[in-house]
């Protein structure tokens, strides 16, 4: 390894010490006005202890955090996932990844015991979309959020 690489490494290194040491985290101004082509949960369905949940958002915008992400089924079975948003589908910080999908399935463990079955559920779920890529954000990244409710039949 030459000097150069070593010097390129520690930048590196540095450059994600710090990004880890700030916490960086999605937040959102949340979006209330969406009429039309909104993003929106296009389907849901579980499997024992886990969830396979498919969100679209629009053209050139993936879904890049979730937040506040709870089910909640009519037999009173229900879980919260978590609360404070995280960066999903290979996005992070103010990194866009190169496997942004949309629409995006993902799947989500709980415990088994909570597993609806032949009822109705609801699902709500704030997604994040068009997070700031700009390197001086420091450790809120700036997004637009959309909370989005989902109803299915789970046979
Ligand atoms: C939703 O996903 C489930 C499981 O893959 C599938 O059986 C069902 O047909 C899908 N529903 C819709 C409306 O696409
Ligand atoms: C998860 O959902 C997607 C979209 O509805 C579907 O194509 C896929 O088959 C589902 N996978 C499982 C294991 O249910």
């Amino acid at each position: 390894m030459n000097q150069k690489y070593f010097i390129i490494s520690l930048l590196v290194f540095f450059f994600l010490y710090v990004e880890k040491s700030h916490g960086c985290h999605p937040s959102g101004a949340q979006i209330t006005s969406c009429t039309e082509d909104c993003p929106q949960i296009t389907n849901a369905s579980f499997t024992r202890g886990k969830l396979n949940i498919t969100v679209y958002t629009y053209p050139d915008y993936p879904p890049e955090a979730f937040g506040h992400f709870t089910f909640k089924d009519d037999q009173g079975h229900e879980w919260r996932f978590f609360k404070k948003p995280i960066f999903v589908n290979d996005h992070s910080c103010n990194h866009k990844g190169d496997y942004e999908n949309n629409p995006y399935t993902s799947y989500w463990n709980f415990d088994s015991n909570q597993t609806p079955k032949e009822t109705w559920f609801d699902i709500w779920l704030a997604v994040y979309v068009d997070c700031s890529l700009s390197p001086w954000g420091g450790a809120e990244i700036d997004c637009n959020s959309y909370n989005l409710h989902y109803r299915g039949w789970q046979p």
